[in-house]
This record gives structure tokens, sequence and C-alpha cells, in this order.
């Protein structure tokens, strides 16, 4: 039996990762939050000295890097050469570097790879920048969470890092491989004006016409 994905994209400060979540929990599937991949091997290329600016050394980098990712109830988890980083994900460092270590195709290659065999197990509902795009292209479920930038001005701030997030939002979106764009199929969703359970009501309106 084939399992299938819902793909969540959109850039940093729209609420997609909180949309995901209450979908998932909602709909009772396995989330899986792909932009904490990309932070796991961001940290390790800081952890192992290499320069996050430098493709090159990115790449060669990734060769001693192991991913392991799973799935713990309705979870997802991942250590990266045996460690789980935890709050470390979330750390300035890996913020202001994180874009460019997205931005190399082996990274991108590799964690492509993984995020798709989570389906050789599970139904899942990703989130990220290319999931409907790159990931999961066949789908018919994507949805593109955006919102004003009032209001996303508004969650950089709470978050603490206005700076990083439009510098992330650029780069994602003018690299070469698998920038952030609406997917073909994709239904825009604007949470500008929502909460969160209103937001999830018209998610699974938007679900249940691709399905
Ligand atoms: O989702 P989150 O903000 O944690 O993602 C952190 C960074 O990881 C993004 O700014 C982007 O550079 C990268 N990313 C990506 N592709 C994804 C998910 C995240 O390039 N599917």
């Amino acid at each position: 039996v084939g399992h299938f994905a819902i793909a969540i994209d959109g850039p940093a400060a729209s609420g997609k990762s909180t949309l995901a979540r209450e979908l998932a929990q909602r709909l009772g599937l396995v989330m899986v939050n792909s932009g904490a991949m990309y932070r796991a091997v961001t940290w390790q290329v800081m952890q192992a000295g290499v320069d996050p600016e430098n493709p090159a050394a990115v790449a060669e980098a990734l060769e001693h890097m192991v991913l392991d990712c799973g799935v713990d109830g309705l979870d997802s988890t991942l250590t990266i050469n045996g460690v789980d980083p935890g709050e470390a994900l979330r750390s300035s460092e890996v913020n202001a570097h994180v874009s460019q270590v997205s931005a190399v195709p082996e990274v991108r290659r590799k964690l492509v790879e993984l995020q798709r065999s989570y389906l050789d197990h599970s139904d899942v509902v990703m989130e990220g920048r290319d999931i409907g795009t790159a990931v999961f292209p066949e789908t018919p479920y994507k949805i593109y969470v955006d919102a004003d930038p009032a209001v996303r001005q508004e969650r950089r701030c709470a978050a603490g890092e206005v700076d990083s997030v439009s510098d992330r939002d650029r780069r994602d979106s003018q690299r070469q491989t698998d920038p952030l764009r609406v997917a073909d199929g994709a239904r825009v969703l604007d949470n500008s004006g929502h909460t969160v359970e209103s937001a999830v009501e018209e998610a699974l309106v938007i679900l249940r016409e691709q399905g």
C-alpha cells in the first residue's frame, strides 16, 4: 500500500509550521519539519569548523555526516552523528547560515532522499520550502502558506530574528536548486487574517478539494 504526503510550503514566519503541526494532529499523521534537517546539517558543519559559505567544503563535510531520521508516535526524530542537537537547531548562528548550506546541491540531494523515505513507512504532513515542487511533486495535496508583510514582520519580531528571516527568504527564493516558489497544483492559503483554528479549517477544505 502506498503512503501519501501532504506538502506544506511557504516563507519563514508565515505560520506554516503551526498549521502543519495542527493538521498532522487532526489527521493523525506523522509531522516532518524538513527545515530541521537543513538546520542539523548546518549545525554539524559549524561544529566541524567548516566554513558554511564554502559550498565545496560543505559538500565534503557532508560525506562525514550520518543523519538518522525516524518517527516516534506522530513526531519525527533526528540525530546527526548520533547527537540530537535540540534547541541548538534554532540558534542565531544556525539561522544566519542555514540558507547558504541549504543552497548546496549535494545537501539538497541527500536530504530530499531522506525526506522521501518517510513514505516507506508512514503518511506524512511535511513542511518546508520545496516539498510540493521537489520532494513530492506527484502528491495532489499541496498548500502554499503565505501571510502579508505586516503580519510576517510581527511574527519575525516575536521570533527575535528580524534580519536573518528576510535574508533567508531572499536566499531561499533566489537559489538555483529548488528555490521557494508556489508548486504546480498548490493552493495558496493566506494566513494573514486567520487564527490557528480558522487556518486549519481552510486547509482541511482545500485538502478535501484536492483529494
Ligand atoms: O523551516 P525553517 O525556517 O526551519 O527552515 C530553515 C531553513 O532551511 C530555510 O530558511 C531554508 O534555507 C532551508 N530549507 C530548505 N528547504 C526546505 C526546508 C528548509 O532549503 N524544504
